[in-house]
């Protein structure tokens, strides 16, 4: 295992600018040996955007055992630092067909990002490469100083910020929000779902994207054996189900923490909302059916039956939704959107006159409010429907094959 201080030494040897002895130079390798330890001995797919004279090429060659090394060049001389390897590509950072055709080549999980320096370049590259970076890899941009002082304008365009105000900026909303915002949205909303942390050292800034979803199994282990002995808390157990989601894990270890949280502090519609929420989650919507009907018929609630007749229409049986839906009404005659969705379970077994009384109920609750438009429109659909049938004298037992477009 190469150390971090040998590492430097590589650096040196080769006459890298990353190493912390060479004139001019940053102390990146440094921070390197520690950051990048994890990956020494793994097949890993290494870019480095900037091939300079392919010093750091044969240092990282020398450190990562098995990785491949791409390094990507502008200037078509640098094909000479390829072997078995490395790996040459040349094209710019600004060009994002190149960029995705070497990201699809070789899914990188560590890149480096040391070469034209220009602020816009190096955002730029950032968001066109980020997001094909793997699972717990790293995106580094080097020599962010150089924007600043009285040389910054040889690096950057007049009107160019710093590029490290952009990253600070991104540093900046991960310590904003604990969760996006519908506001962010795309590049925005994609780098505060991924990102995991935020390295700043000298002159260079380390982006670490997510780590795969880990194996929560010998965890929840460890908690089962760690709760033994311990007074039961029903609290204790449905957080480990929300914890359990959200890190991905087995709606079914979901559902028995929860069945375990009823078993110890009894039933409340919350919690069979929720366990019947993981079932329908992994589309096991008959077991979430098993949990909301009884449910909404011990609590007499009437949200729980109206959820029963949503999942009911996803699985198609009419006649279990309208029943669903209509008990939902009688608990709460007022609610518009109840009455709406009994209405359409109605039309759908062909029960006109009874739905069209459904969404006239429902549009009497909805006056003034969101609902009203959506329900008056389904009253005016279900009246030309009558008004067609009536014309056409359509015996009552076909008139559920007669529709007028929604
Ligand atoms: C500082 S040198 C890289 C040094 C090298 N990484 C090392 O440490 O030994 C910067 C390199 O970026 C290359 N470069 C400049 N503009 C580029 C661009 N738009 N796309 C890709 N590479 C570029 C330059 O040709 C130069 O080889």
């Amino acid at each position: 295992m190469v150390t971090a201080l040998e590492l430097d030494l590589l650096g040196v040897v080769e006459a890298t600018d990353k190493s912390s002895a060479v004139d001019s130079s940053w102390d990146y390798l440094v921070h390197y040996g520690r950051m990048f330890k994890c990956f020494q001995d793994k097949p890993i797919n290494f870019i480095e955007i900037g091939t300079g004279r392919g010093a750091s090429l044969r240092v990282w060659k020398s450190f990562f055992r098995q990785a491949r090394i791409i390094g990507i060049g502008i200037n078509p001389n640098a094909v000479q630092f390829a072997d078995d390897r490395v790996t040459i590509e040349i094209g710019s950072q600004d060009d994002p067909g190149f960029l995705a055709r070497v990201c699809a080549k070789y899914p990188p999980t560590i890149v480096i990002d040391d070469g034209s320096h220009r602020a816009n370049h190096m955002i730029y590259t950032f968001e066109r490469v980020f997001p094909s970076l793997l699972p717990g890899g790293i995106y580094i941009i080097e020599d962010l100083a150089l924007h600043f002082g009285e040389h910054a304008n040889d690096w950057k365009d007049e009107n160019d910020a710093p590029a490290a105000d952009h990253f600070l900026g991104i540093a900046r909303s991960l310590l904003a929000r604990a969760f996006p915002t519908p506001a962010d949205w795309g590049t925005s909303r994609y780098n505060l779902e991924h990102i995991d942390r935020i390295d700043i050292i000298r002159s260079a800034v380390a982006i670490y994207k997510k780590p795969p979803p880990p194996d929560l199994s010998a965890a929840l282990d460890f908690i089962e054996d760690y709760l033994r002995g311990r007074a039961p808390d029903a609290a204790v157990h449905e957080r480990l189900a929300e914890f359990i989601l959200r890190h991905s894990g087995s709606p079914d270890r979901a559902a028995a923490e929860l069945q375990r949280a009823m078993q110890i502090g009894g039933q409340s519609p919350r919690l069979m909302r929720a366990c019947a929420d993981v079932f329908a989650q992994s589309n096991r919507l008959e077991d979430a059916l098993a949990v909301l009907v009884p449910g909404a018929a011990l609590f007499r609630d009437a949200e729980l039956w109206f959820y029963a007749g949503q999942l009911n229409v996803n699985l198609r049986d009419h006649p279990a939704a309208a029943d669903a839906f209509a008990k939902a009404v009688e608990l709460n005659p007022s609610h518009p959107t109840f009455a709406y969705h009994l209405s359409l379970a109605l039309e759908q077994l062909g029960k006109l006159p009874e739905a069209l009384s459904a969404a006239q109920r429902g549009l009497d609750a909805a006056m003034g409010s969101q609902h009203e438009g959506p329900l008056r429109q389904l009253v005016g659909r279900l009246r030309d429907i009558i008004t067609v049938q009536d014309k056409l004298m359509v015996p009552p037992e076909q008139r559920a094959d007669i529709s007028v477009p929604r």
